[in-house]
């Protein structure tokens, strides 16, 4: 093990480069240094996966007012409303100023000047999602932002990136968070002291084996802010988008809602138009009930019984699907598949969490010196089931209200500012073996366990199972050594934990939540967020 004594400081330290993360760096510059940590290089986030776009009202008072209804009405009666407003309110002004940064959304004619192409996707009234180069908002989005920020950061060096990096701890003194601690490519652990962290670091996907999300998903910045002692909320509320691709070995690449926003249709393998059977908005009914509805179409309780369900676009015409969707037709083509020509098999898979750590509608967490934004929070915005497109816009908006509030709470470095020696870490052949197989043990029964359909038994078995995942990995964390992949499956095994208690706790249905054993929503008691803290779920009505 080697050891130096050096020790940092910086004003802030964001973690996360999605674009809840950027956006409040960008915020932060203007008034001290900040560090910018990511687990991959700059660009590699949920944010630049995704694909059908960004919600915003850009036609006036009356189309904001629609925004804030179809939020709140997708939410299954759990949206804050007052954060719903703030993110409609103060949306198109967010949008506007990526636009002068530089982010090129797709105009009428390709013309620059051109009117800005609005699509629709489930559960919008109107359409109002507007995308870039197709099906490629998310990475037009983070270019901008990155190319931003990377200016600041030449100009006035105000802003540092630790690429190839993670969060693996924070250090609270006094009940306000002094430091953090991160590791980095070549396993060097080290402390930073800080005025203020700010966790924007996505999601968990990962804890599912069917996911929509990178690799990097696995829910530190949620993880660590629940060790350290802050509250998460509705955890249970994890969406499951309903068509990722389902090819045998092939990851579950995200086909996006904007397919349907254009006209497909989702066909069983009987060619019946299913959704007839569900809801009256077919194939826009909100996200959950059409990923319930394909699961139930689609797998069977044992999964040699499952059938395959299709996107069906043979139909649509008067639009050259290769150009409004050029990374997804890209992408099938490697498969041998087509949208104008074949049924595109698809299955739901875990997109985006709707619980997270608790904050204000500001950012503030539960501790001092402690922030969130992004996936990684939760306000309160999305209620029980985010509507589609909505989570860009979040970032931009609580990304830039959290970097506000972290410079109006300012209150300097703390005296006693803990510090520690960098170390380095590592973990042998054998033990990073039994991490990977425990990482995808806990994966395949989250999905077994707590996924679209979830009952008392199913959850009690997840419990049963964690706890013995949790036990190998605490063996592992014992021997003093550890690793990234160890930390991200400590993180994992956090998540589940909350992902299942709170599952547990709400005995009935809604949004994303559904329990078999529950199948109705039940206002009397549950018209309530769930707030965990250290282990232990309360319901709280905001
Ligand atoms: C998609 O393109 O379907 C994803 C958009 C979202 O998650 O809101």
């Amino acid at each position: 093990m080697v050891q130096s004594s050096q020790v940092d400081r910086t004003d802030f330290v964001v973690v996360g480069a999605g674009v809840a993360g950027l956006r409040a760096a960008i915020e932060l510059a203007s008034q001290g240094e900040v560090l910018v940590v990511t687990k991959e290089s700059l660009g590699e986030s949920n944010t630049h996966y995704a694909q059908g776009g960004i919600a915003v009202a850009t036609e006036g008072r009356e189309d904001v007012a629609l925004h804030l209804e179809d939020t709140v009405g997708a939410g299954d009666g759990l949206v804050f409303r007052p954060a719903a407003e703030l993110l409609v309110q103060e949306g198109p002004g967010r949008v506007a100023e990526l636009i002068d940064w530089g982010a090129a959304f797709d105009r009428e004619n390709h013309n620059p000047q051109g009117e800005l192409l609005r699509t629709r996707e489930a559960a919008h009234s109107r359409p109002r999602i507007l995308h870039a180069n197709g099906d490629a908002t998310g990475a037009e989005i983070s270019r901008s932002l990155v190319a931003h920020a990377r200016e600041i950061a030449r100009s006035h060096c105000r802003i540092r990136f630790a690429e190839w990096t993670m969060a693996t701890g924070l250090v609270v003194e006094g009940g306000r968070v002094v430091a953090v601690d991160l590791l980095d490519a070549q396993n060097v652990s080290r402390r930073v002291g800080v005025r203020a962290v700010l966790l924007a670091s996505g999601g968990a996907g990962q804890v599912y084996s069917d996911t929509t999300n990178p690799a990097v998903a696995t829910g530190d910045g949620i993880a660590i802010a629940a060790q350290a002692g802050a509250e998460l909320a509705d955890m249970e509320f994890y969406q499951f988008h309903p068509t990722a691709l389902s090819l045998p070995g092939v990851p579950r690449f995200l086909l996006s809602e904007a397919l349907r926003g254009e006209g497909a249709y989702l066909r069983n393998d009987c060619g019946e138009r299913f959704m007839e059977r569900y809801h009256a908005q077919l194939e826009l009914a909100p996200r959950d009930v059409v990923a319930r509805a394909i699961a139930r179409e689609g797998m069977g309780a044992n999964p040699a019984d499952s059938r395959l369900v299709y996107l069906d676009m043979r139909h649509v015409t008067g639009i050259d699907l290769t150009v409004r969707f050029p990374g997804i037709s890209r992408f099938l083509a490697t498969h041998g598949l087509s949208l104008q020509t074949d049924l595109i098999p698809v299955r739901p898979a875990a997109h985006y969490m709707m619980g997270g750590i608790r904050t204000d509608l500001d950012g503030r967490t539960t501790l001092q010196g402690l922030y969130a934004a992004g996936e990684a929070a939760c306000t309160g915005v999305h209620g029980a089931n985010r509507l589609a497109s909505n989570s860009l816009l979040e970032g931009l908006v609580f990304g830039a209200r959290a970097a506000g509030a972290i410079l109006a709470d300012d209150s300097g470095f703390s005296q006693t500012a803990a510090t520690a020696a960098a170390t380095v870490l590592g973990l042998g052949d054998e033990e990073t073996s039994l991490v990977e197989a425990l990482i995808g043990r806990l994966q395949r029964s989250m999905w077994a366990h707590a996924g679209l359909l979830r009952e008392e038994t199913t959850l009690r078995q997840g419990i049963a199972e964690l706890t013995e995942i949790a036990l190998a990995l605490r063996q592992l964390n014992e021997n003093g050594r550890g690793s990234r992949r160890l930390f991200e499956a400590n993180a994992l095994a956090s998540v589940a934990g909350s992902i299942l208690r709170a599952a547990l706790a709400r005995t009935e249905s809604r949004g994303a939540h559904f329990r078999n054993d529950f199948s109705r929503r039940d206002d009397v008691h549950f018209q309530k967020h769930s707030v965990e803290r250290n282990g232990e779920v309360r319901f709280e009505a905001w």
